[in-house]
């Protein structure tokens, strides 16, 4: 049987940083409020396209596998704010890459478009159609932000990272996942003037206005990953004391804290970033990923649990 190990890992994160006290000079909010109701202190605002913070990104991750870019067979990049809807942004990363050999397609799944993206790959590897596949989770959401809006404007930052996958015959990288959508509840979660939707409107390109019911988001984000991570558990035979690491998707501290809760996962087998980070959307996962490689809290072994939540309503 083959599987997809994860074999390469990067990241790039702009450094500009954006902090609490900074939005506080243009909005009606406070560092206080942020800090209570969400764990962000700082954010990071990209200016460079997507395109270039996943070329660095990508470069690192292969680097870290020992792969020549001229040998990828597959591109899947996460992401829902493009630098162009067309050409996609995959096979803009081949041609910075020089990957002329990969196949190369978006996933958009919002917030959860890196793990759809990491099972998709980790499919077309197990079933031969490639051998290996660099995934990327990557975003500039703060192009779409509406800034007069404090409900979302203070949770969001940019951010990209990448992983390499490789076929092998042990039995290691992707072990089970569990992807799901739950449309009933779509419409809590729209950025109105992202799509076509919307053309012939009147609209400038990038004004947007943002539907966000929070704390509708926040209980069917516990109820969806916490969900997700027990069908997994179970696929494998599992119980959460056996998962030597949590990595979950950044966009409240309270939302990490009450999955875990659910989960029975003390907080110290979690990895948090959100404090720093805010919400990457599907940048989120793989950039705490690579942090918690690189600091090393992930051992070669290990078991390691991620999970996601976002607009559509999707989850894994
Ligand atoms: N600063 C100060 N006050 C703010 C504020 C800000 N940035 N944003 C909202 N408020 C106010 C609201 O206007 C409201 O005031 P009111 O009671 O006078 O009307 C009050 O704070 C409480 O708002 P509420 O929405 O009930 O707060 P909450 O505890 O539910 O927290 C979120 C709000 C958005 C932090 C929380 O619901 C959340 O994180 N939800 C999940 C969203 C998410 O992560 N989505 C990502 C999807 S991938």
């Amino acid at each position: 049987m083959t599987y997809a190990a994860i074999t390469g890992w990067g990241k790039c994160m702009p450094p500009a940083v954006l902090t609490n006290a900074d939005l506080a000079t243009f909005l009606d909010t406070n560092d206080e409020w942020i800090t209570s109701r969400t764990g962000i202190k700082e954010r990071r605002i990209s200016h460079v396209p997507l395109s270039d913070l996943a070329y660095v990104s990508t470069m690192r991750a292969l680097a870290c596998a020992g792969l020549d870019p001229a040998d990828v067979e597959l591109i899947v990049f996460g992401c829902c704010s493009y630098d162009d809807q067309v050409p996609n942004q995959a096979s803009g990363l081949q041609a910075q890459l020089g990957a002329k050999k990969a196949a190369s397609m978006d996933v958009n799944t919002a917030c959860t478009s890196f793990l759809y993206s990491l099972s998709t790959a980790a499919a077309l590897i197990r079933t031969g159609v490639v051998k290996n596949a660099v995934v990327v989770g990557g975003e500039i959401i703060t192009a779409y932000m509406d800034w007069k809006n404090r409900g979302v404007a203070v949770l969001f930052g940019d951010g990209c990272a990448s992983v390499v996958l490789q076929a092998t015959d042990k039995e290691e990288g992707l072990l089970a996942e569990k992807l799901g959508c739950d449309s009933d509840a779509r419409s809590t979660l729209v950025v109105e003037g992202m799509g076509c939707r919307y053309a012939n409107q009147g609209r400038i390109l990038g004004h947007t206005n943002w539907i966000f019911e929070g704390p509708e988001i926040f209980k069917r984000a516990v109820l969806g990953m916490s969900g997700a991570c027990a069908d997994v558990l179970e696929k494998r035979h599992l119980t959460a004391d056996q998962i030597d690491l949590v990595i979950p998707h950044q966009a409240n501290l309270r939302i990490i804290d009450a999955t875990a809760k659910r989960l029975d996962m003390p907080m110290d087998r979690v990895i948090v970033t959100v404090d720093r980070h805010g919400n990457t959307s599907s940048g989120s996962v793989p950039l705490a990923l690579d942090e918690a490689v690189r600091s090393g809290r992930v051992q070669r072994g290990q078991l390691v649990l991620l999970e996601a939540f976002g607009g559509g309503f999707t989850w894994g």
